[in-house]
């Protein structure tokens, strides 16, 4: 009996401990996450600072023949930064590069989760230098130069100047649309992987998966302008798409060539992979992000289908390291040592926060998977303030067959890594 009286006050003073634990974790938890988006974000304030320098300084002191080279090819002056080369100094481009409006893109996120002005009139500053891509009908790359860059300002400011550029960008992409074949065409080059002597293919039609990403344009075209053309067009490159460039595991070849007389398949290739046959990481996440945003744009379930089985053939491949940051293949012959591809990760990542929100059944396992990412991009890849020319992350691999941006840093790693907390960040105030 005494026994008894003097359990019970014991029992009850546990509870209450167990409940104080779990608000303290709880709140700990919460903490840590807002954490991880405001220290990043921090950091990325003073990084991006120190890179706008180092490209003034790199514009100053281009090289004669740099200047003679863009002159005879009519391109634009150097906008924006896109890697480092292998001597450690910036490379910046012109704005017919696929990579042009990603900084900008990343000046548009800061602007968006700081609302600081000096973001804002700095990304209008690296917007408004890509204005002439918008008549470049001579490649597939539109959304990635025009809707990371005029895309996210319209978005932030309604400012109609932004939405003329960019719908005169759309009309210049549909132009690439062969509806027989029911693509867009990639790219006008027909031949390469000169690193393969005897066996390089010759393409008539070439579409690669990374076109999934510049379908985004067409679906805010439609909405913008009220004309259905834009939305069949990107729908049918998504189908087309699905049906030709995935193997039965849901891996996804690179290119496709087309007859662009019958639209039939007359060769499936890499560009940038270990070979025809293997998975390039990159490839992978263009194909996941493209049919995510395709599900957003559309409500098509096969389109969620397709995405989700993507996140699963990455997310069990044997071959897929610990922390979640691929190696630049899954098939790369030398893997433990080959380099990792910190893009495609990054970009993952904010697929996934997105996904997370159209399936239910599985957000949490995403939400895990790209917090997995985040984390361990914040803590062993970012790189150290005021080095690196600026770049927020290192250990990027552009194109290894092709012998360039080999374990370097890529802007477009870092233009994904500031969507994706952003993303996270509206996720958990419940705002995306
Ligand atoms: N779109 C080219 C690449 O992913 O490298």
């Amino acid at each position: 009996m005494s026994n008894k009286i003097q359990n019970k006050p014991n029992f009850q003073f546990l509870i209450i401990l167990i409940i104080i634990f779990s608000f303290s974790a709880c709140s700990k938890q919460q903490t840590a996450k807002k954490d991880i988006i405001e220290e990043n974000f921090e950091f990325a304030a003073k990084q991006l600072d120190y890179a706008l320098k180092e490209m003034r300084i790199a514009v100053e002191n281009e090289s004669d023949q740099s200047i003679h080279e863009r002159a005879i090819n009519g391109w634009s002056e150097l906008t924006n930064p896109r890697s480092l080369e292998p001597d450690g100094s910036l490379l910046m481009v012109p704005s017919k590069d696929w990579c042009s409006g990603f900084f900008p893109g990343e000046l548009w996120y800061m602007y968006e989760y700081t609302k600081d002005e000096k973001w804002k009139q700095l990304a209008h500053r690296q917007t408004i230098i890509l204005e002439r891509e918008k008549f470049n009908d001579r490649t597939h790359d539109m959304g990635f130069k025009m809707f990371c860059s005029y895309g996210a300002g319209y978005k932030l400011t309604n400012d109609t100047t932004y939405r003329d550029v960019l719908i005169k960008s759309a009309q210049t992409l549909i132009t690439r649309f062969n509806p027989v074949v029911g693509c867009i065409r990639s790219w006008d080059f027909n031949k390469v992987r000169y690193d393969h002597p005897g066996n390089e293919p010759e393409w008539d039609f070439p579409v690669i998966i990374d076109n999934m990403m510049n379908l985004e344009l067409l679906f805010w075209a439609a909405k913008e302008t009220g004309d259905k053309t834009y939305y069949d067009i990107a729908v049918k490159h998504a189908e087309t798409t699905l049906k030709n460039h995935f193997r039965e595991d849901y891996s996804s070849y690179h290119v496709i060539d087309y007859d662009p007389k019958t639209g039939k398949v007359r060769q499936k290739n890499t560009h940038q992979g270990y070979a025809h046959e293997s998975s390039w990481s990159r490839g992978q996440v263009w194909g996941l992000y493209g049919y995510v945003m395709c599900y957003r744009e559309t409500g098509i379930p096969e389109f969620l289908e397709q995405a989700k089985h993507i996140a699963d053939f990455i997310f069990t491949h044997p071959n897929l390291p610990e922390d979640l940051v691929p190696y630049w293949d899954y098939d790369a012959p030398e893997i433990p040592n080959e380099p990792r591809d910190v893009s495609a990760a990054t970009c993952t990542a904010s697929a996934l926060y997105e996904l997370s929100k159209y399936d239910a059944e599985n957000a949490e396992k995403y939400i895990k998977w790209a917090d997995t990412i985040i984390e361990n991009v914040t803590k062993n890849y970012r790189a150290k303030l005021n080095s690196h020319k600026g770049f927020l992350l290192l250990h990027s691999t552009g194109a290894k067959v092709l012998g360039f941006e080999i374990d370097a840093p890529l802007v477009y790693a870092d233009y994904y890594f500031l969507e994706a907390l952003l993303r996270k960040s509206n996720l958990s105030e419940k705002r995306m």
